[in-house]
């Protein structure tokens, strides 16, 4: 994750303030609405841009931003603490959601303990100089969220074992109810990502705690129409990942470019964000559009000024350019990053029992994003 550091350029003549709006989970929990996803293109972080990340992130939080998406796949939770620490607002009013990572699905409580001492490393350190009983806050994680249903069997790295298939343990029920057990001072809440109606079927009908949130995918390809609706209804708040494909520059492929080069998006771009660059004024709208329908976005940037801009720019869009908005997948056609794009780390091509080609092990009918026809549910 590179963050760029220099002076915030303002972007347009109509700056808002940076919104603090909340969205209220099922357990009373109040998040903001928006945030950061701290994701770097390809994982990790490289070594000679760790200190430009902290001190972009703690500017960006020292500027307004409150709340930030890690995981311990992401390997950055430890400068995200540091950022958090750095920039001296108060851990209470910063919501830090991690996850856990499938290699870990029958480890919670220990992957767990590992997520709070990458999050807490230098506040350790302050704790030993200081002689004091400092804690990362009233709590280590706001939001403990299992990153994928499917689980990696044990492998010396952590990350990438042998793919486990749905019906073999740990299954997600299982997970999930050591996640439960998680909840208290140090873990203030848990949830799931990526998963499915399908999936959380299941889930609701054995666990004992709701999850607080279902963070998944939501684009114009993907504008999940169906799940967001049928999630809130079960008190499950929504985050979106990718929330602008990606971007202009899109390394999801090029049919996620072409959402900034569409005529339509292009005219409520100008439409709502006159004097943004037409780019820019597009991510606005995707973000706009989220913002109205209810869905905490945590979109990704290496600039702190556009951090702080996709926080600011949140409008209102009216219901008939919500509509458009959730219809144009099927002028551009409907898509997953995970299906269509270049991820193609997390696929496999021989998936276990004699699946085929399947994400972590699993078809996209199991997970649940195919219908009986094979369609893809948008
Ligand atoms: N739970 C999961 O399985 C999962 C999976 C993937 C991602 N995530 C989370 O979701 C976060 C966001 O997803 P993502 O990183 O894949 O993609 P994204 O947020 O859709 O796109 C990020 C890209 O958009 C550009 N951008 C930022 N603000 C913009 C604006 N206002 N207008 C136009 N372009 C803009 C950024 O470029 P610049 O850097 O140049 O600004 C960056 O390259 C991740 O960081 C991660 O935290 C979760």
């Amino acid at each position: 994750m590179t963050i760029d550091i220099s002076p915030p350029v303002p972007l347009s003549e109509e700056s808002r303030p940076i919104t603090t709006e909340t969205c209220v989970l099922n357990n009373g929990m109040h998040i903001p609405i928006a945030g950061h996803g701290s994701m770097e293109k390809g994982w990790g972080v490289d070594p000679t841009e760790t200190a430009r990340v902290v001190t972009g992130l703690s500017q960006a939080i020292r500027q307004g931003l409150r709340l930030i998406d890690t995981a311990k796949v992401y390997a950055n939770e430890e400068l995200v603490g540091r950022a958090v620490r750095e920039s001296d607002v108060p851990r209470e009013e910063i919501t830090i959601v991690t996850k856990l990572w499938n290699a870990d699905h029958h480890r919670v409580q220990e992957a767990f303990e590992e997520s709070l001492g990458r999050l807490m490393l230098d506040c350790n350190s302050t704790r030993e100089k200081l002689s004091l009983t400092l804690s990362f806050g009233d709590t280590d994680v706001d939001i403990y969220i299992m990153h994928w249903p499917c689980a990696l069997a044990e492998s010396e790295d952590g990350l990438n074992g042998i793919p486990i298939p749905i019906d073999a343990q740990p299954t997600f029920l299982e997970t999930y109810s050591a996640m439960e057990k998680l909840i208290g001072p140090r873990c203030r809440a848990i949830g799931v990502s990526n998963f499915t109606q399908s999936t959380l079927t299941t889930l609701l009908a054995q666990c004992n705690v709701i999850p607080v949130i279902n963070e998944i995918e939501i684009h114009p390809l993907f504008p999940q129409t169906n799940l967001v609706p049928w999630c809130q209804e079960q008190g499950i708040s929504i985050l979106a990942w990718g929330p602008l494909a990606g971007g202009p520059a899109s390394n999801y492929g090029q049919t996620f470019r072409e959402i900034y080069t569409n005529p339509t998006l292009r005219s409520l771009g100008k439409k709502y964000f006159p004097n943004y660059d037409p780019n820019q004024a597009v991510g606005a709208v995707l973000l706009s559009w989220l913002y109205t329908r209810g869905i905490v976005a945590i979109p990704h940037s290496t600039s702190i000024e556009r951090i702080l801009e996709n926080l600011r720019c949140l409008t209102r869009l009216t219901a008939e350019d919500v509509l458009v908005l959730n219809g144009i997948h099927g002028e551009l056609g409907g898509y997953k990053m995970l299906i269509e794009g270049s991820e193609e780390v997390l696929w496999y091509e021989d998936g276990p029992g004699g699946r085929g080609r399947t994400l972590f092990g699993w078809t996209t009918s199991e997970i649940g994003w195919v219908d009986e026809k094979g369609e893809v549910v948008v």
